[in-house]
């Protein structure tokens, strides 16, 4: 269906979401439930947002918010539960028993798409707005009571005006550019290094995620379903793939991956490639005005310990109880701790996924002495107690916030 097909949207709501990412899309679903009207825009179309491949790791939190919103039976079938991890380096596998150092806490392997895919099913059924195919070009009026999101449907500009807008639209988005220059700062970093990422139909080679540390650079080892696994290697930020065959890919990994033992990787057709960059980005505050940022929109972590969706649940579950009371009744007290609150969470997973970015990659200019450091670190990390209590709390994140 194209945008000039879909209905024409109404002219105002309470709540404009800009974007049907994983964060659009479920703060839309919380709001729905508490009986607040909301209109998701998104620019592109909706067979290309449940097809982007991306992480795929949830903390239980995110599993709960998706069961308690209505939208987990199919992730409760169909997630691949992991209690442990393992790291892998000079030819030795290390696991850190996850569920065991956090009082029986894990996470979840369920794709990022397979949960954009249940959520937009999801609010289909309940015919609550939806657009693809919309880029929103400006949001603006933001330090007003009646914010407006301006945007493109077929050849006409149009303008929906709202209580409030939420800013969901990713790192690439135009919400953020609402906010006046000196308001809000920006930190962050670009790595000299990117993923070459893979999906194949090959049964995952082990039943836990593994993170291996290699003189070549970092590999990892994920699945997606009990005959689908994804993988990753350490490249160049603009790795060429069309220097890659398929055959070499698998060589690369295997090299990396291996270990002492007779452990073997299985190889199967490769579905998807593509290569990512990885960055470190934090806006601060979240919030201006009617304005209000999630998700990759406010911020962006590396990929190492797939954080990314997960915090993007956080910041939307932390809004929408914070909208819910607010519409009720007006009080403005969890609104205006928005920011801070998701900042506290968000700051925790920048350091831990910076740390094990840095802990586990190899950097264009590292020296023997830097390798042999990052050695002496996972040797330490991953036999010391409090360094495997630290791995496994990091790795099953803070608990939520109620938006119940
Ligand atoms: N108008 C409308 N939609 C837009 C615009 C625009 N101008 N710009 C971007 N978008 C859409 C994008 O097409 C995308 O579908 O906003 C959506 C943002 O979704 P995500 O990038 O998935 O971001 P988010 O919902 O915050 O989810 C965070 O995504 O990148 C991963 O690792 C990250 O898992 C994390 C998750
Ligand atoms: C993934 O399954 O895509 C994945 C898993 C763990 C990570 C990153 C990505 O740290």
């Amino acid at each position: 269906m194209s945008a000039v097909d879909q209905q024409p949207l109404p002219a105002r709501t309470q709540v404009g979401i800009v974007g049907a990412g994983p964060a659009g899309l479920l703060l839309g679903r919380m709001l729905e439930l508490q009986g607040i009207e909301t209109v998701v825009i998104e620019a592109r179309t909706q067979e290309y947002v449940q097809k982007r491949v991306r992480a795929g790791l949830l903390e239980q939190g995110t599993v709960d918010l998706m069961i308690e919103t209505g939208v987990g039976e199919r992730l409760k079938r169909e997630a691949l539960p992991q209690r442990g991890l393992e790291f892998r380096f000079a030819g030795q596998r290390h696991r850190i028993p996850v569920t065991e150092l956090t009082g029986g806490k894990r996470v979840n392997v369920y794709g990022q798409q397979e949960v954009v895919k249940d959520l937009v099913q999801a609010r289909r059924e309940s015919g609550a707005p939806l657009l693809f195919e919309a880029p929103v070009v400006e949001v603006a009026a933001i330090d007003t009571d009646a914010p407006v999101i301006r945007y493109r449907q077929g050849d006409e500009v149009r303008e929906l005006r709202c209580d409030v807008v939420a800013g969901c639209d990713g790192f690439h988005g135009v919400a953020r550019h609402a906010v006046p220059a000196g308001v809000m700062t920006e930190r962050g970093c670009e790595y000299p290094y990117g993923w070459l990422g893979i999906l194949a139909d090959a049964p995952p080679s082990n039943d836990e995620i593994i993170y291996a540390w290699h003189e070549r650079g970092m590999a990892l080892h994920s699945m997606r379903s009990p005959e689908v696994s994804r993988l990753y290697i350490q490249c160049a930020p603009d790795e060429d793939l069309a220097n890659w065959t398929d055959e070499q890919i698998w060589d690369e990994l295997e090299a990396r991956l291996s270990i002492d033992d007779d452990w073997t990787l299985n190889r199967g057709p490769i579905r998807e490639k593509g290569v990512t960059g990885m960055r470190s980005f934090v806006l601060e505050p979240m919030q201006y005005g009617r304005l209000y940022l999630a998700g990759d929109a406010a911020h962006i972590v590396p990929p190492t310990g797939a954080k990314g969706l997960n915090l993007a649940a956080a910041d939307v579950r932390t809004l929408a109880a914070a909208l819910t009371t607010w519409f009720a009744g007006g009080d403005e007290t969890l609104l205006d701790a928005y920011s801070a609150t998701c900042l506290e969470r968000i700051w925790r997973a920048q350091h831990n996924a910076t740390w094990l970015t840095k802990l586990l990659h190899r950097s264009p200019d590292a020296s023997d002495m830097d390798a042999r450091l990052q050695l002496a670190e996972l040797e330490y990390v991953c036999t010391s107690p409090a360094g495997r209590t630290m791995i496994a709390e990091n790795y099953v994140g803070l608990d939520p916030v109620s938006w119940l």
